[in-house]
């Protein structure tokens, strides 16, 4: 996938930028006006009573900032963040390990909750409800539970659509907040505060392109960013002109809608090799070569909503502007 391919040619050095590029609290986070009104209200009320936040869920599209806003929602509580993910969590101990630690209204966060094996998924429930762990010691007929006592704390679960979750753990959320696509204006001040923060010079229609090109999320954003900013420094005077923006963007061969060449891939495939479909999603993946998770979380949503896609019941569809897009009648 495009979004593979663009992490592999940046250098080592790109995580600690991210790092460096992510807003610390809810004042700097740019877009998602809806979520962090929401989070603002829940989150003065819960300092104001001294309580943990309830727990929150949220869940949007691959890139749309959930990691970061954990960490936004941490910085407004002034408690740390803890982070991990539903497929690290192998087993319960490893929850336990992470539990028992929490300082009083920490926040906990789990990227991929969808992804929690069935025995930890249980041990959270009472771990949520109760701020408490049953650990069972011994086997068979010798077998005890021992109670545990939480400090009481706050989790930050997310997931790319709510359906993935089971109910009873959808059920145990108290606050729900869905991410969305950013607008281009939005990714536009993103883009020109990343700018200012590499320090480097950025043209304002430059800045609109790049953003018009990053598939509605900062992280590819600031990963194009970054990109066009090595292509400034070597090919041209160092300042990110619009012209540079298009040559760089020629070089990496993402288009003007931000397509690269794994979602023109598959959109040709679904044309040429479907007749336009319907297909369902496991064959159109086997037959790029991808995952067909990927395909459906990754690389789906962002044509959905370009509406170059259909999903029906039959399968997926070309749009009359994917056929335009790829200029076919
Ligand atoms: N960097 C990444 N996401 C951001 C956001 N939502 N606001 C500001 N800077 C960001």
């Amino acid at each position: 996938m495009g979004d593979n391919l663009l992490a592999n040619m940046a250098g080592s050095e790109d995580h600690e930028l991210d790092r460096g590029l992510r807003p610390q609290g809810l004042e700097e986070y740019i877009g998602q006006d809806r979520v962090k009104e929401s989070l603002q209200i829940f989150i003065s009320a819960a300092l104001a009573r001294g309580e943990p936040l309830d727990h929150v869920l949220l869940y949007g599209p691959p890139g749309v900032g959930k990691t970061t806003l954990a960490r936004v929602i941490a910085h407004e509580l002034q408690v740390q963040a803890v982070i991990t993910s539903g497929p690290a969590l192998e087993r319960p101990g490893d929850l336990a390990a992470i539990l028992t630690n929490l300082q009083p209204r920490d926040v906990f966060f789990i990227d991929e909750i969808h992804r929690l094996s069935h025995n930890v998924e249980e041990m959270l429930y009472a771990a949520m409800e109760d701020f408490c762990l049953d650990i069972i010691i011994g086997k068979g007929p010798a077998a005890r539970t021992l109670r545990v006592d939480l400090a009481p704390f706050t989790l930050v679960g997310a997931t790319t659509r709510t359906g993935l979750l089971t109910s009873p753990l959808r059920n145990r959320f108290g606050v729900n907040l869905r991410l969305e696509f950013y607008q281009p204006e939005d990714l536009q001040r993103i883009v020109q505060r990343s700018a200012q923060l590499l320090a480097v010079g950025i043209e304002t229609e430059a800045a609109a392109e790049i953003a018009g090109r990053a598939r509605g999320t900062p992280r590819v954003a600031n990963r194009l960013l970054k990109r066009v900013r090595d292509y400034a420094q070597v090919r041209a005077s160092g300042v990110i002109t619009l012209a540079v923006v298009r040559e760089a963007m020629q070089v990496l061969q993402i288009d003007e809608y931000g397509l690269d060449e794994t979602d023109r891939q598959i959109l040709a495939t679904l044309i040429h090799k479907f007749n336009g479909g319907p297909v369902g999603l496991e064959t159109l993946a086997a037959s790029v070569a991808e995952a067909p998770e990927t395909v459906e979380d990754v690389v789906e949503p962002y044509l959905l909503r370009l509406g170059f896609l259909q999903r029906t019941p039959r399968g997926r569809i070309a749009t009359a502007l994917a056929y335009r897009h790829l200029d076919l009648a």
